[in-house]
């Protein structure tokens, strides 16, 4: 059989992203971050689509390189179709639209959302794929979702935020403690020299598998503007306290779900994807599920859980191998159907 190789473009949000698979093998995975965004502490939609604009060629020609291949031995090109910012969208879809009409190679669009959770079958050494059906728990800046993965094209929202994702809670609490944007991974970091029981905030009540993350936002701005009142250095005395015990409540809020979830489906492979889930209490706290549960817990590599093109090359091969192709008709989707 021929070798299959796809380019892959990802754009849904600040980030412009390339890679180049051979099969289920990563060539290259290429990401260029747009700092810009940090000094106004989240992501301006106008600022990102500009940026993507500037960087999309040089990153494709970067991926192209780095996996040793030329634009005439592709395959088909995947792009990310949506979820997420429609200006941002545009400019990778467009760009793959042109690129397959130069090259006369097949189209394909990919849900973002999807390809967080399929990231777990690139094959990458050291890492075991999860077997049908499992759930995934896709934790980002823009999603919190709790999915029933049958097949690869197969899958069933079973729990969803009713407002707030979980990134959000982590860069809120962040610009609250005046951290710069994106503050997920700093409260992270600050978590680990913290205790995590010292202020024990308040879990939302919320019916079923779906979250809430508003309510403690509200809470996290409450609590620091009123010991703030009565010591200006709050903050800065107590900040590895506050992380650990932000960080903490969100792990529990989190892992009340997903037992609820494997109680309700008798399911216990869980998979994590999205950029929440390079936080390492997360990490930490579903290990040890394994021995404690007997749930088997797939964690993805570092690079595969941000925004990265890798996850769209690999669910762009599975579809390429289903003949799941688009015509150039295809647009943009700020919003997508699962
Ligand atoms: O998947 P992603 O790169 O972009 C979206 O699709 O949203 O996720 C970005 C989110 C941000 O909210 C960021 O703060 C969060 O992931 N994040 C983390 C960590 N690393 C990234 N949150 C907590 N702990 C981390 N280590
Ligand atoms: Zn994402």
């Amino acid at each position: 059989p021929k070798e299959v190789f796809i380019l892959a473009i990802e754009s849904s949000c600040d980030d412009t992203a390339a890679a180049v698979l051979r099969g289920e093998k990563v060539l290259s995975n290429v990401v260029a971050r747009q700092s810009i965004h940090e000094e106004y502490g989240g992501v301006v939609p106008e600022l990102a689509s500009r940026a993507h604009q500037q960087n999309i060629v040089p990153v494709i020609d970067v991926a192209l390189k780095k996996a040793n291949i030329t634009k005439e031995q592709l395959s088909a090109i995947a792009f990310t179709q949506g979820p997420g910012l429609m200006g941002s969208l545009l400019v990778g879809t467009s760009f793959a639209k042109s690129l397959s009409m130069a090259l006369r190679i097949p189209l394909i669009a990919v849900n973002h959302m999807h390809a967080h959770i399929l990231a777990h079958f690139i094959d990458e050494e050291g890492y075991d794929k999860p077997t049908f059906p499992f759930l995934a728990l896709t934790i980002s800046g823009g999603h919190t979702q709790i999915v029933k993965v049958n097949d690869f094209f197969d899958m069933e929202i079973i729990g969803e935020t009713t407002d707030d994702a979980v990134g959000e809670a982590f860069d809120k609490t962040a610009k609250i403690l005046g951290l710069p944007y994106p503050g997920g991974p700093l409260i992270d970091q600050f978590a680990k020299e913290g205790n995590p029981k010292k202020y024990p905030f308040t879990k939302p009540k919320v019916e079923g598998l779906d979250f809430s993350f508003s309510g403690l936002k509200t809470q996290i701005l409450y609590f620091v503007q009123k010991n703030v009142a009565a010591n200006p250095n709050f903050i800065e005395e107590n900040k590895a306290d506050i992380c650990a015990s932000v960080q903490h409540t969100i792990i529990e809020i989190l892992m009340e779900k997903i037992k609820l979830a494997v109680a309700e489906t008798g399911i216990r492979q869980i998979a994590i994807g999205g950029g929440v889930s390079a936080n390492s209490g997360i990490r930490q706290t579903l290990k040890e599920t394994e021995n404690k549960y007997g749930w088997k817990t797939f964690i993805p590599k570092f690079e595969y859980t941000t925004d990265n093109a890798a996850m769209i090359g690999i669910v762009g091969y599975h579809k390429f191998l289903h003949d799941q192709f688009t015509n150039a008709g295809v647009v943009s989707k700020a919003r997508i159907e699962f």
